[in-house]
């Protein structure tokens, strides 16, 4: 989410732990943040001379791009941008052209939707390693009403105009879009008619299920049970499962809701931990009563979960997994631990909250669907302590374990999972810069966490896994779980170690910034906030929020992860100005990286008739269309190499 709504940059945890400034320094300056694995320099060395040639000490082999702001998109040298789908594009066989004049529900629920964020490729055939045909999925976060809709103004006074219609717009603009894609003569473009192709909105009919399912404080007048709701909202980064099913993660559940009972209602410390105020971001209280906290004070309780779907079958029932916490949701991204258990590491992206894993209770049994279907509705879930000598501790969330016991208010597992955030509070987890995505490398098993940032962080609050005070820039952490490197990995473990990998800004100018020092003056990023990883174990960061008070626009960058070029980032792709860099995904063969281009023209002053973003083709009434694009390389071969 950008900044100029907030969400992330509010901060609801009013007590983080707080340790001593002097441990940041003493573990930056014993380390380094780049320190460089010494076996991995000799195993890049021995791969032969062509990758640490081909551009200094990096492997890779593009060449790197020069900060600027633009009304356009640009990529490195050799390759080339195509728009895969845009808001507004046919998904289903029957939806009709888009016409941003006159747009209603009914269209919207069967077009692309808005604000795309997570991407993943699903192959076609199931099972294949199909790289020119497969299922693009993808997450539509949240609207820009300001941008969609004429006459409403500016900023985020538009939203609260939108009349009952434009609302039912934009709850059909959330969720998700299954869409069936192929790459025909290099060119990637939608199957219209694709069978499989589903679009899923903050009104699809859905599960509850694990340890919270069924509780009381999960129960509405619409659903006595607690176990069925509609929708899922600000579906931001998310992940997939071995067995083939999506994992999309609810983030800023919070601003659907408002009411007075934010701040008198039973459950007003509960909803303050959330940041759930008595306004609502959004019209939709107006319009609908499940979004108004006095006539269903539950119903938030039901958003902020970790959603699973099968993609390759359009009439499974999306199932929450009250197992994985109840937070702001990032990334649900997985590892199979050395033992088969599945491993599933996430973040909670606001400022001053915390990184957790889940581990299931059971193995992963390939080509066994019965016996994964469920797998992840029993298993522990825990949450990160980073001590300052570089261990790292995995505190389990268990009802009647250390805290989470009666005397602390928790009845049950099911009452720990609804108030993660105060359960992790007392288990003493460190607070972070914002954590976004968290993702295993599959060439190492190492683990790392895109930490936006943390301007209001203060001296006080620091601790050594976020050493700096008014972190604008944010930082990556790369977490070693034990056996990493040696193909046993054992991710379910309850300790492993952690580094810091590199420091964001603007080397010699923003305080604390390290890199590799062959870093250049385009090189530097801002903000890493999702990433991806090729085969090679490199690493490719997308941001969130790059200062354009300095030069630069979101982009994506690339740097490796081990060997002689470790932590050396390079500049791949740029967005137009505004836009936010999203979701990327390569195809099996490394040959394609998609990418989610979100809330182009986004700026606090921008209205549908005057978008911040003016393209040299721009036409009054065609405001900006989040979307998908392909980057390929001309005359093709691997991206980055
Ligand atoms: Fe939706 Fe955490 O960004
Ligand atoms: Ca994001
Ligand atoms: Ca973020």
């Amino acid at each position: 989410m950008p900044d100029f709504i907030e969400i992330e940059d509010i901060g609801s945890n009013p007590a983080p732990r707080e340790t001593l400034v002097e441990i940041a320094e003493r573990r930056l300056s014993r380390r380094g943040v780049l320190a460089g694995a010494t076996a991995a320099a000799a195993a890049l060395a021995a791969a032969g001379p062509a990758l640490a040639e081909a551009a200094g000490p990096s492997s890779l082999g593009f060449g790197e791009l020069s900060h600027r702001l633009s009304q356009r998109d640009a990529v490195a040298e050799g390759y080339e941008i195509q728009t895969v789908i845009r808001w507004g594009d046919p998904v289903l066989a029957d939806a009709p052209p888009f016409d941003p004049a006159a747009q209603t529900a009914a269209a919207q629920a069967q077009q692309f939707g808005y604000n795309n964020d997570y991407l993943d490729f699903f192959p076609l055939p199931r099972g294949s390693r199909a790289s020119d045909h497969g299922l693009l999925v993808v997450n539509h976060e949240y609207t820009n009403t300001n941008l969609m809709f004429a006459g409403l103004g500016a900023g985020r006074a538009a939203a609260q105009k939108a009349s009952a219609e434009q609302a039912a717009v934009e709850q059909a603009a959330h969720g998700l879009s299954v869409v069936e894609i192929r790459r025909q003569d290099g060119r990637w473009a939608p199957v219209r008619d694709g069978r499989l192709n589903r679009r899923i909105t903050a009104t699809t009919p859905m599960r509850i299920s694990g340890p919270a399912a069924g509780h009381d404080r999960l129960k509405t007048n619409a659903d006595p049970t607690g176990t069925r709701v509609l929708g899922t909202l600000n579906n931001c980064a998310g992940g997939n499962t071995p067995w083939d099913t999506v994992l999309t993660a609810e983030e800023n559940f919070n601003v659907y809701f408002g009411g007075a009972a934010a701040e008198t209602g039973a459950q007003r410390d509960h909803y303050r931990r959330y940041g759930i105020i008595a306004q609502a971001n959004y019209a939709w209280p107006r319009y609908e009563p499940r979004f108004d906290l006095d006539r269903e004070p539950n119903e938030p309780n039901r958003f902020g979960w970790v959603v699973e779907f099968d993609p390759y079958d359009p009439a499974s029932v999306p199932v929450k997994r009250t197992a994985l916490g109840h937070f702001k949701h990032e990334a649900c991204t997985h590892a199979i631990s050395a033992d088969g258990r599945v491993v599933i590491y996430m973040g909670d992206d606001e400022r001053y909250e915390y990184i957790y894993k889940f581990v299931t209770a059971r193995p992963f049994v390939a080509g066994d669907a019965a016996a994964n279907r469920d797998l992840l509705d029993e298993g522990t879930l825990y949450v990160a302590r980073f001590q300052d000598d570089g261990t790292l501790v995995w505190l389990p969330l268990v009802h009647g374990e250390g805290p989470l016991t009666a005397a602390n208010g928790f009845a049950s597992q099911a009452h720990v999972l609804i108030e993660t955030r105060r359960a992790a509070d007392l288990l003493g987890a460190t607070p972070m810069d914002r954590p976004e995505d968290v993702e295993p490398n599959p060439a190492t098993g190492r683990v790392y966490a895109m930490l936006t940032n943390n301007g209001s962080r203060t001296a006080q609050r620091l601790n050594a896994a976020n050493p700096r005070p008014s972190n604008d820039h944010g930082h990556v952490v790369e977490i070693t779980p034990p056996g990493a490197g040696t193909g046993r990995v054992d991710h379910a473990a309850a300790t492993g170690r952690w580094e810091i990998f590199l420091l964001a800004g603007k080397p010699g100018v923003d305080a604390g910034a390290r890199y590799h020092r062959a870093t250049s003056d385009q090189g530097w990023l801002s903000c890493p906030d999702n990433c991806a990883f090729d085969k090679h174990g490199r690493m490719w960061i997308a941001t969130d929020g790059a200062p354009a008070a300095a030069g630069v626009a979101d982009g994506l960058y690339a740097a490796d992860t081990s060997g002689y070029g470790r932590a050396l980032p390079r500049l791949f792709y740029q967005a137009a100005t505004g836009a936010e860099v999203c979701g990327p995904c390569f195809t099996p063969d490394g040959e394609t990286i998609f990418l989610a281009i979100q809330h182009p023209g986004e700026d606090p002053g921008s209205s549908f008739e005057r978008p911040s973003t003016r393209w040299p083709d721009f036409q009054e009434g065609t405001p900006p269309r989040p979307s998908v694009i392909a980057i390929t390389r001309k005359g093709g071969g691997e991206i980055g190499s």
